[in-house]
């Protein structure tokens, strides 16, 4: 099954959105596999972001990752990755539609809350950058065959 990699940047965490974020992809059927509070050192955010090194803002990019504690999550499910890529909504707030977290929280790119892996390759390279073995947890959800038939 599918796995995305998905993380509550520092401004969601003290904008006090943590739940709200997590509700949403919980109530979607998505299976949690793996979480945790953690606080990025500068290699990994530049690690993770190294697609966009040449990019003017990216300097301010990495300041804005290690700014303060990140969730971290690894999501389970059927399309996980593109789903999860509409439940976030566009990059720039202002172009992200209502009903989206970004579109329903956040006003400012610099400022958007959440990411989402945009592929499946990336799900599992960023997966394996940021959790240890050990930290990851396969388990049977009840609602099986409630949710995928
Ligand atoms: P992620 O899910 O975080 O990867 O966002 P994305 O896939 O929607 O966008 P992208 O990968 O292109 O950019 C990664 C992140 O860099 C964005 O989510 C923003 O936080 C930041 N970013 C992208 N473009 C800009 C920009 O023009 N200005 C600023 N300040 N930040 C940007
Ligand atoms: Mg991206």
């Amino acid at each position: 099954v599918e796995q995305t990699y998905i993380m509550i940047k520092p401004d969601g965490v003290q904008r006090g959105l943590v739940g709200e974020i997590i509700s949403r992809f919980e109530r979607k059927g998505f299976k949690l596999t793996g979480l945790k509070l953690f606080q990025c050192p500068k290699e990994l955010a530049e690690e993770h972001y190294k697609d966009l090194q040449s990019k003017p803002f990216f300097p301010k990019l990495i300041d804005y990752i290690t700014s303060g504690p990140v969730v971290c999550m690894a999501w389970e499910g059927v399309g996980v990755v593109a789903s999860a890529r509409k439940l976030i909504g566009a990059t720039n707030p202002l172009n992200a539609e209502p009903g989206t977290i970004r579109g329903d929280l956040a006003v400012q790119t610099g400022r958007n809350v959440v990411h989402g892996s945009d592929s499946p390759d990336n799900g599992k390279r960023e997966i394996a950058l940021w959790f240890k073995e050990g930290e990851l947890c396969s388990w049977e959800a009840v609602q099986g065959p409630w949710l995928v038939e």
